[in-house]
């Protein structure tokens, strides 16, 4: 059992006692770090908290699960007796199959979200949940770690990547596949898979929805050949039946931005970065040991963009020995695989979308709709320009200056990690040109 898969059980248990209760943050931390071994004091030293108190969160942890279980729980028993409670728990009747779903036992936070949607799931009504955003932001570890906590509540719970963008029908006679237990006797694999999801509540999982959808585009149309996950998903929306999927993706798809809603069947969420501590924790697991302060001027300049955290650690390690501020002091932050995450999401841009890129990073203080629909050329109506802000808001790649500062004024914005690498593009593009 990886450490994640024991936070759910754990918190299954501590549900079983009060609905309400669950592992905090401070507590799924020293859990997970004494699930993998380290003692009281190694936490404490990573996590630059005093050593008492992290001895009484665990000790405080272990007698709570002794009175839920029935048998004293240690630190060295924890493991014995959370296997016993998994297998006495296997005739709960979850069919899972998690295809290609990554592993999240160093997953942190997000606790609000989390929240968030399980609330939307519980609540029986919610059909489709959207989580659309910038590459690297948690999405697809988001989706794991909910599926992982919200199993229970399923009789199915099947976790599939179109990364690789599979035809629907292979997607459908797969799923069927599982949830009727044999082939499916019908070419109609929609109506089947409807009529599966009236019948059973089962929980579907589609991640990496951009590789069916075409890039350049205003409202999110699918590649030729694709079209039919439009019909699926709007089925799925629209009819009544007892379960819940979820489409997790770099862009939404036509149709669900209209669907959704705060009091609708059809729910969406917006990722924002990571906070300064999480950031911390990340860094910490790549055996850097970063200041509070350090952490903050790491997670502004990468929107608290994990994988871009995650990146930057990596060349702090390898070209600056571990040095978090030679790294922070150097201009240049923006290469190899953050330039290639940036690079494909760019390069999926329209042309208008990019150059309005381009003057946002160029203009950054002025950067307005009017003063942008005045001076980018060639000249483009209203419309056009509303629309390619539209879709560049929706990728997360540009922001309201009034989301992080509500008395500014309506200007548009990029994050630093971006605006860096749109001039290193630009000025390349200038070499070449010459
Ligand atoms: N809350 C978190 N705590 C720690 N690490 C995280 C967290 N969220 C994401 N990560 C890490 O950041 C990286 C990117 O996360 P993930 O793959 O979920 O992003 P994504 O939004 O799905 O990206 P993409 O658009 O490329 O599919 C992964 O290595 C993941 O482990
Ligand atoms: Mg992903």
């Amino acid at each position: 059992m990886k450490g994640q898969e024991a936070i759910a059980l754990i918190d299954h248990l501590l549900q079983s006692v009060n609905k309400k209760h669950k592992l905090n943050d401070v507590q799924s931390i020293v859990f997970l770090e004494t699930w993998e071994g380290h003692s009281y004091q190694e936490i404490a030293d990573r996590l630059l908290y005093e050593h008492e108190y992290i001895k009484r969160v665990g000790s405080l942890l272990w007698q709570k699960l002794s009175q839920i279980t029935g048998e004293k729980v240690s630190k060295q028993n924890l493991q014995a007796v959370l296997r016993r409670y998994q297998h006495s728990r296997a005739s709960d009747n979850c069919t899972q199959d998690w295809g290609e779903a990554i592993d999240v036992s160093h997953f942190y936070n997000r606790l609000q979200e989390l929240e968030t949607l399980e609330t939307w799931i519980s609540d029986n009504s919610t059909r489709a949940i959207g989580n659309f955003g910038i590459g690297g932001i948690g999405k697809t570890s988001l989706s794991v770690k909910l599926a992982q906590q919200v199993q229970s509540q399923f009789e199915f719970v099947i976790w599939r990547s179109l990364q690789h963008s599979p035809t629907l029908d292979v997607i459908l006679s797969d799923i069927l596949l599982i949830l009727i237990g044999s082939e499916a006797t019908t070419n109609n694999f929609i109506s089947a898979l409807m009529e599966q999801l009236r019948q059973k509540r089962c929980l579907l999982i589609f991640d990496n929805l951009e590789s069916i959808l075409q890039g350049e585009n205003r409202g999110g149309q699918y590649q030729q050949g694709y079209e039919d996950y439009r019909q699926l998903f709007a089925r799925i929306a629209d009819e009544p039946h007892q379960s819940c999927i979820i489409l997790t993706g770099r862009e939404q798809p036509g149709g669900f931005a209209m669907r959704s809603g705060e009091n609708l069947p059809v729910r969406s969420l917006k990722l924002c970065g990571l906070s300064p501590p999480v950031c911390q924790q990340i860094l910490a697991d790549k055996g850097l040991k970063a200041t509070l302060l350090q952490s903050r001027d790491i997670v502004n300049y990468f929107g608290g963009n994990p994988l871009a955290i995650k990146l930057a650690a990596t060349t702090i390690q390898t070209l600056f020995g571990g040095d978090i501020q030679a790294f922070l002091l150097q201009g240049n932050t923006v290469f190899s695989d953050l330039w290639d995450l940036f690079d494909r999401q760019f390069d999926r841009l329209s042309p208008l979308q990019q150059q309005i890129m381009y003057w946002i990073a160029i203009n950054q203080e002025a950067a307005t709709p009017p003063k942008l629909k005045t001076e980018i050329l060639p000249k483009v109506s209203g419309r056009q320009l509303m629309e390619a802000l539209e879709a560049l808001a929706e990728r997360s790649l540009i922001e309201d200056r009034r989301s992080l500062n509500p008395t500014a004024s309506t200007s548009l914005m990029l994050q630093p990690a971006i605006v860096e690498y749109i001039i290193e593009r630009l000025i390349q593009t200038e070499i070449s040109n010459c």
